[in-house]
Formats: structure tokens, C-alpha cells, sequence
């Protein structure tokens, strides 16, 4: 029998996922299909129920749900449980179990395109919202040197370097962090600032970027934003957030199927998407 796989959100009508999923179903030859399933804020415990009632392989978890289905889950993995956010579920025989791959996508998708090992970096992180949760915890399991966060409230960046705890991380308001960037072999937007419409917004000056530092943005809307187009001309290796986009896909696949995809053509397939 056919599996069933889908995204649970609000809204959820433009996301990418089930193009990327069934593309891979069908090259693996899986029988399953991936759908979108729009779930009220009202109706998060209805939604999980009729997982566990429709016998539904698995699930993706977005905005606004990532935290209000913790409560209805079986177990929870230490990762996700340490960010307070799932994104992936696995119905294992009934027993729902959340993931987060939010995070270690990010961190994949950072060592495999940028074709570098994060052993003894030194990094800062700007933002402290739900994207850089992930990502800030996704680090601290890496052997980077420094882990330093950044925010335009700075309270929220002491925060997670409080959660952290970590003696590799401190925390900077923004414009003491545009002071240091030389400090830094890699530099990471988390923020919405530079995403669509608003694309003239730039998260911090590079004025004091060093030529070959890599700078990653999580935006893909628009696929190189303001920030990028000015770190590339300043000289740094630059990514865009497709890569975290594919490989968070791709860990959950993996977790719902035991096998890989092909995140290179799942990337081909967003990237036409988006440049639609
Ligand atoms: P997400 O879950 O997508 O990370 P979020 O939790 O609202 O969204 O976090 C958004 C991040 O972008 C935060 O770090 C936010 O900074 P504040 O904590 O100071 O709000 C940052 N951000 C959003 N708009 C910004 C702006 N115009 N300038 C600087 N930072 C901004």
C-alpha cells in the first residue's frame, strides 16, 4: 500500500517540500506520496490524532506548529528537545517520535557545498530567533573553535549563549560585531532581514569582511540577497539557503526511509521552482 507522508502548517500552500519529496519517491521507487496538509492553530492535537488514526508514515512540522506538537508526541530526540521545536515526525508503528533537522540540515548542507570541515572555525551567528536556535545548537556538536552569537537584541543573543553553555560562545550587540569581523572564518545570517519584499535590507556591514571568509545566508527568497551579492564582491565564498532548505528535506527523508536522496537534483529541482 501507497504511504503517505505529508507537511503540516499554516499556511502551507507555497512550500517547496513535496516537490523535492515525491521527486524522490518516485526516482527511488518508493510507493508513497507526500501531500500538504493546512492545520489550524486550533486543530495541532486533531492534526497529530489523525496521523496516528490514518496510520500517516510521517510528517513535516512548519509555522506556526513546530513547538505546539510536542505535547501529543511519544518521545522526542534530545536535539529537538533541547530547542524546543520539531520538524520532522516518524509515525514508528504508532509510536510517534519528533526530530528536529532543522539545525543539522543547516550544518550538512554548510560542510558538503562549501566543501569545508567546521574542525577549529571560528563562527559567528547573526540573529536569535527560531532559525538560529537551531543552528546555534546544530554548531556546538561540531569541533568549531568559537561559536559567537549576534542580535539585534542583543538580551536574546545572551540568551541562547546562557542555554548554550559552552565556553565557546560569547555574544555581541550588532555593532560590536561588524567591528570583529575579522575574527571570523565564517559568518551566518539567521535573520528574515534581506528576504523578500524588503531586499535592499542588509543584516550587518561588511565593511570588514576579510576576502575568502565564507558568508551563508538562510534566505532563498530572493536565491542571493543584497548581503551575498556585497560579501562575493568583497571577496568571501558565499551560500544561499537553499542548502539548508534540500538537506533538512533530505535528513527527513532519510529518517522516514533509511535511504538518501539525491539532494543535487532535489536543488535543481528548488531553485527552478523559485526562479518561477
Ligand atoms: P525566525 O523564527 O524565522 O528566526 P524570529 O524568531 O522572529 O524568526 O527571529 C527573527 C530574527 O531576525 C531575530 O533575530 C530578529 O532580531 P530581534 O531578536 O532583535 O527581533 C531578527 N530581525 C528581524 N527583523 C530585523 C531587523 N529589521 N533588523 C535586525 N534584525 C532583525
Amino acid at each position: 500500500m501507497e504511504k503517505v507522508y505529508g507537511l503540516i502548517g499554516f499556511p502551507v500552500e507555497h512550500s517547496l517540500s513535496p516537490l523535492m519529496h515525491n521527486d524522490a519517491f518516485v526516482r527511488l521507487g518508493i510507493p508513497a506520496r507526500y501531500h500538504l496538509f493546512s492545520v489550524h492553530p486550533k486543530q495541532v492535537s486533531e492534526a497529530i490524532a489523525g496521523v496516528r488514526a490514518l496510520g500517516i508514515a510521517g510528517v513535516n512540522v512548519t509555522i506556526p506548529h513546530k513547538m505546539a506538537v510536542i505535547p501529543f508526541l511519544d518521545d522526542i530526540d534530545d536535539h529537538a528537545r533541547r530547542i524546543g521545536a520539531v520538524n520532522t515526525i516518524v509515525n514508528d508503528n504508532g509510536r510517534l517520535v519528533g526530530y528536529n533537522t532543522d539545525g543539522p540540515g543547516y550544518v550538512k548542507a554548510l560542510e558538503e557545498e562549501m566543501d569545508v570541515s567546521l574542525d577549529g572555525k571560528r563562527i559567528l551567528v547573526i540573529g536569535a530567533g527560531g532559525g538560529a536556535r537551531g543552528i546555534y545548537f546544530s554548531l556546538l556538536s561540531t569541533a568549531a573553535k568559537r561559536i559567537d552569537m549576534t542580535n539585534r537584541t542583543v538580551e536574546k543573543a545572551e540568551q541562547l549563549v546562557r542555554e548554550g553553555e559552552d565556553g565557546r560562545s560569547a555574544y555581541f550587540s550588532l555593532a560590536e560585531a561588524e567591528t570583529r569581523l575579522d575574527e571570523y572564518d565564517i559568518m551566518i545570517n539567521t535573520t528574515s532581514v534581506g528576504m523578500h519584499p524588503r531586499v535592499e535590507a542588509q543584516p550587518l556591514s561588511l565593511e570588514r569582511l576579510q576576502p575568502g571568509t565564507i558568508v551563508s545566508d538562510i534566505i532563498y527568497n530572493p536565491l542571493e540577497t543584497k548581503w551575498l551579492k556585497e560579501a562575493k564582491a568583497r571577496g568571501a565564498r558565499v551560500q544561499n539557503g537553499v542548502g539548508m532548505l534540500v538537506y533538512q528535506g533530505a535528513l527527513a527523508f532519510e529518517k522516514w526511509t533509511g535511504q538518501w536522496p539525491d539532494v543535487n537534483r532535489m536543488k535543481q529541482l528548488v531553485i527552478e521552482a523559485l526562479r518561477r
